[in-house]
């Protein structure tokens, strides 16, 4: 089948350090991945293409890169499922991270943030005299986690780290949470106080993107969502991120419906009055638009608040 393969190029060697589309036409089989069309084009085409590659077997983590608009791996991807006959499919280097020639981007600030979460397992006490011994169900959860092969296609696609370069991303905050899950490891405390700063755990807005892109299924924001709440277990300082959890769990509790203005006056509080002030601006757009309720600014408990206060009752005691 013939396909146009429209490229992002860069070179950082041109005077005008211009990206630019660069398009290939080719003749490409059934079988064949996004990745063995680049190489052929590489082959046959134009040598000067530069991109990463080598296990071409979704193992190496090295082809990472957007195509038709969203980060993935080239070898895992098939031409045939991105495009039909005759059409035309987008390739560029992965977002978030500074691009060194064409499809080649540069990894050092993934692996700095990998390495900022301590990724090895600093077990307490004295070493056993054999081995460190966990049972196979304390590990089995944690396989989905450390099925992640480094590929960066989560982080690429991150929402957050579009608009804040100090969040952790997706990829570190998933093998943080490998490390403070483990059985072994007797840290878990000390990680979560650094994980609950600013840039830690509570930035991520839970977009879903990390699970939608990921090609090993790690389901990084879902490793968030337990860091958070193991946070909350330990009990590490209370900061806007957990205060907000709980107190939208008590709203809802007492009045059956989120009441936006208390929820922010009490994640806040009056510890924070310069984000509480931030916030009025908004309120006042929310009062003109007719999102206030009619009953005052603040909400009433709804009819029937008994039968939602029943349900969190059987959700402490299931617990
Ligand atoms: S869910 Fe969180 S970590 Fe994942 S992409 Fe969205 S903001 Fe980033
Ligand atoms: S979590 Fe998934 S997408 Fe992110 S680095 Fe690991 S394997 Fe790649
Ligand atoms: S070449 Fe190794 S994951 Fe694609």
């Amino acid at each position: 089948m013939q396909t146009t393969f429209r490229i992002r190029r860069f070179n950082p060697e041109s005077p005008s350090l211009a990206a630019y589309d660069q398009e290939y036409i080719l003749e490409t089989e059934p079988s064949d991945t996004v990745l063995d069309g680049l190489i052929k084009i590489r082959e046959t085409i134009d040598e000067s293409l530069t991109l990463r590659c080598s296990c071409r077997g979704s193992i190496c983590g090295s082809c990472g890169m957007r195509i038709n608009g969203q980060a993935t791996l080239a070898c895992k991807t098939k031409v045939i499922s991105m495009v039909s006959e005759g059409g035309t499919i987008q390739i560029e280097p992965m977002k978030n991270m500074p691009i060194i020639k064409d499809l080649v981007t540069d990894m050092d600030g993934f692996w700095k943030k990998i390495r900022e979460v301590q990724p090895w397992l600093q077990p307490k006490g004295p070493h056993p005299k054999g081995e460190y011994v966990a049972s196979s169900e304390s590990m089995d959860h944690l396989t989905g986690v450390m099925g992640c092969i480094m590929c960066g296609v989560c982080v690429s696609d991150c929402t957050v780290l579009e608009v804040d370069r100090q969040f952790l991303g997706p990829a570190a905050l998933a093998k943080a949470y490998r490390f403070v899950a483990d059985p072994r490891d007797g840290q878990a405390k000390t990680r979560l106080f650094e994980l609950n700063k600013l840039g830690g755990m509570w930035d991520c807005t839970r977009c879903m993107e990390c699970v939608e892109v990921c090609p090993k299924g790690v389901g990084a924001m879902d490793r968030i969502m337990a860091l958070r709440a193991k946070g909350m277990e330990k009990h590490v300082p209370s900061t806007c991120g957990s205060r907000h959890a709980e107190v939208f769990e008590d709203l809802i509790r007492q009045k059956g419906v989120l009441d936006e203005p208390m929820l922010a006056l009490r994640t806040f509080g009056l510890r924070n009055i310069p984000t509480l002030m931030s916030y009025i601006p908004m309120m006042l757009r929310a009062f003109i638009r007719g999102k206030v309720p009619k009953t005052g600014f603040f909400h009433h408990a709804i009819p029937g608040i008994r039968d939602i206060q029943r349900l969190f009752h059987k959700m402490r005691e299931s617990k």
